[in-house]
């Protein structure tokens, strides 16, 4: 996370809103703020620096980066580039890509660097969701300036994991909802001059819809994988509001005690919410060796999907 924290407190002086407001309709208290001089790279190296040490291996061993994001540093090249050129990387010639899905960006990064490593293609791969969100935020809109907050987690990937691991996971994309949640920034589409290249949100509908996909596909990864719901020890949702993530598990009668909440103190930092959260359960030893942990995620696009692992 970056360091400056900014709190509702903060925000009530910047715009018309209220703590109550904010927490009752969200459940975040703040989130955390990049500092000018710091990009996407710089939080997607810091994070990835320190899995690569956990999982004792040099950047030079990597066969491949995949960085989820909607917030690139550039539009070329790729954030993964910068991230290489970064860790030190850059002459060992791995292949390294962003993926854009939103808030699904690091389950869909997540799911292709499995699939590439069950093919055979690769044998370790560097799996990022790093988010810069506040730079792309309509500071006029206190609908969507409230939500939003800046972070990075890494994960790395490897073939020999034995009986851990991935075991199930499930991707969709619905762009009949496009127009749901866009930032058109430096896109080819001519928007029109202003702050309608920030973050515009339909927030009621993308509730809603959030709700019925996150119970679907998660129904559906566990019945893929011959899970139970009273079988999954941890919950690991992307952390976007407290009401959808208390929704959802109900729907799938699982104890909200059972998930990773973080969105109080990161507020919604997209692809970066579900390896953050992953990181502080680790960090807090809520996750142990064995357990069944279910992520699932929603996000502009629309896009969602789950993942079951066996950690
Ligand atoms: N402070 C005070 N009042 C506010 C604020 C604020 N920050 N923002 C909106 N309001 C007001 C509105 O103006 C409205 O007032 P009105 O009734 O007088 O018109 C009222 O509060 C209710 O507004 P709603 O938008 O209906 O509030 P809602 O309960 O839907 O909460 C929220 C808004 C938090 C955005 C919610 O809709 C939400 O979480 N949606 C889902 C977001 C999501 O999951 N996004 C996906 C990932 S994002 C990505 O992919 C990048």
């Amino acid at each position: 996370m970056p360091e400056r924290a900014l709190t509702n407190y903060d925000l009530e002086k910047m715009m018309d809103t209220s703590d109550e407001w904010i927490y009752k309709r969200t459940g975040i208290k703040e989130r955390h703020i990049a500092a000018d001089n710091q990009v996407t790279s710089d939080l997607a190296c810091e994070a990835s620096k320190i899995a690569l040490k956990r999982a004792g291996i040099t950047a030079d061993k990597l066969d491949m980066i995949i960085v989820g994001t909607c917030t690139p540093d550039m539009t070329l090249p790729a954030t993964a580039l910068h991230l290489q050129r970064k860790l030190g990387a850059g002459k060992s010639g791995c292949a390294a890509v962003d993926m854009n899905a939103a808030c699904s960006g690091f389950l869909y990064s997540m799911s292709t660097a499995n699939a590439y490593i069950k093919s055979g293609y690769a044998k370790t791969i560097l799996v990022v969701g790093a988010e810069l969100l506040t730079r792309i935020v309509n500071w006029d809109d206190r609908s969507t300036a409230v939500i939003f907050g800046d972070g990075a987690g890494a994960a790395i990937l490897t073939q020999d994991s034995g009986s851990r691991g991935i075991m199930e996971s499930e991707l969709h994309a619905d762009g009949d909802y496009a127009y749901l949640m866009i930032a058109p920034g430096n896109g080819t589409f001519r928007a029109p001059a202003g702050n309608y290249t920030k973050i515009h949100m339909e927030g009621h509908d993308t509730f809603k819809i959030a709700v019925r996909h996150l119970e679907d596909v998660s129904r559906s990864v566990l019945k893929k994988a011959g899970v139970r719901s009273e079988e999954i020890n941890v919950v690991i949702p992307h952390q976007a509001n407290v009401r959808i993530i208390e929704a959802v598990v109900k729907r799938l009668d699982i104890p909200i005690e059972k998930c990773v909440l973080t969105v109080d103190h990161h507020g919604n930092t997209a692809g970066a919410s579900i390896p953050l959260a992953l990181n502080e359960a680790v960090e807090t030893g809520k996750i142990s060796e064995g357990d069944m942990v279910l992520l699932n995620a929603f996000g502009a696009g629309i896009t969602w999907g789950s993942m079951l692992v066996k950690w």
